[in-house]
């Protein structure tokens, strides 16, 4: 659901679920005005806002000076940026931080930065003092159109990415698209491989638009990049508020990420690979593979990696910037993904562009034969 807010230049779209509904709020100068947006949550509140070394210097001070005057109190800490703080030893010590700034249960806290800092807020958020109130503030468009939105919270473990967490939703999502200038062309083409998605897995027309305006996105327009994080946050809010918790049709947001999470853990997330880049290359397969089973036609797979590439992205096993993954190592990975049951592997498979389903049981064999047919 979108409306135009009256007053101020930027849309507003709902996840609607109940008394945990939320805004998402997305345009230009959000972060300028940050408190008015918030002010209906952190009135009278301590707030803690938590950002990381590249972004925390950035934004942070300004923002912490703007709550000042609504929130009871103001604090700010700061994470290392990068994965690694999505780990355990790293949540203890956020816990034991924000715990030690006395905090109460009317706490609010502020995810200010990208997907590492959202998934870790959240889940920081959810687990302090059994559940306090939390606000998105996403700075890359990677998270601005898919992990600020839908209340995925979590950090990673010994045995892999994102094991531990918590379905927890935010009060209020920012999407600032002026915080988007600071970033490089690289990390916009990887948050751009989300939008893709999304026309790929539920709305043919989206997709449509990304190949006529795909190049103004990139390139920062105001209009069209706010019409794509728009579309992108519509479509994810349609699907959350009817499958929160995964049990169903959330899973087609898996579109492409299968092949991504085994191209990531063979690049060892060491930075050569951004996930972005590796759902490019993951969305192609996708097609390839539906092309492979008989499920979809070559057509749609041609146009679709024509578009990935146009937009500097990868779209095969041969240009992923990590270098060519081998289908043994592909294979292996998948196996160990969290999505693997009973030794079968679940694919969101398509039939065409903008239809996207949920495939159990794909046998490891046909995926084999399908890597090995790889140029
Ligand atoms: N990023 C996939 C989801 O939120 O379900």
């Amino acid at each position: 659901m979108t409306k135009q807010d009256t007053t101020h230049p930027h849309k507003i779209v709902t996840v609607a679920l109940g008394d945990r509904s939320y805004e998402i709020k997305i345009g230009a100068g959000l972060l300028q005005e940050a408190d008015k947006h918030m002010a209906p949550f952190i009135t009278n509140r301590h707030v803690i806002i938590i950002s990381d070394s590249v972004v925390g210097p950035l934004y942070q001070d300004a923002l912490a000076a703007s709550l000042a005057p609504t929130a009871r109190k103001v604090d700010c800490l700061t994470v290392p940026a990068g994965e690694a703080s999505k780990s355990l030893s790293q949540f203890a010590d956020l816990m034991n931080d924000i715990l030690a700034l006395q905090v109460d249960r009317k706490a609010v806290l502020v995810a200010l930065g990208g997907g590492v800092i959202g998934d870790l807020v959240g889940y920081a958020a959810a687990s302090l003092l059994r559940g306090v109130d939390f606000i998105q503030i996403p700075t890359s468009l990677l998270a601005q159109v898919d992990s600020s939105v839908g209340g995925k919270t979590g950090i990673n473990a010994k045995a892999g990415k994102n094991l531990i967490g918590a379905f927890y939703q935010p009060k209020l999502v920012l999407a600032d698209m002026d915080v988007l200038s600071s970033l490089s062309a690289r990390e916009m083409r990887a948050g751009y491989a989300e939008i893709v998605k999304y026309g790929l897995l539920g709305d043919a027309s989206f997709f449509e638009w990304l190949e006529q305006h795909g190049a103004q996105v990139l390139a920062g327009d105001l209009d069209a990049l706010s019409h794509a994080v728009m579309t992108s946050c519509e479509a994810k809010a349609a699907i959350v508020s009817q499958d929160e918790t995964e049990a169903g049709k959330r899973a087609l947001l898996n579109l492409g990420h299968t092949f991504a999470h085994a191209f990531e853990a063979e690049a060892r997330y060491d930075g050569r690979l951004l996930h972005g880049e590796a759902v490019g290359a993951g969305l192609a397969l996708a097609f390839d593979f539906s092309t492979f089973l008989g499920e979809t036609t070559s057509q749609d797979a041609v146009r679709v990696k024509s578009h990935l590439k146009a937009m500097g992205l990868p779209y095969s096993l041969a240009t992923l910037p990590a270098g060519r993954a081998s289908e043994e190592t592909v294979i292996h990975h998948m196996m160990k993904d969290k999505k693997t049951k009973d030794g079968a592997l679940t694919f969101i498979l398509v039939k065409e562009i903008g239809a996207a389903y949920v495939a159990p049981n794909i046998p490891t064999d046909a995926v084999n034969r399908f890597l090995k047919d790889q140029a």
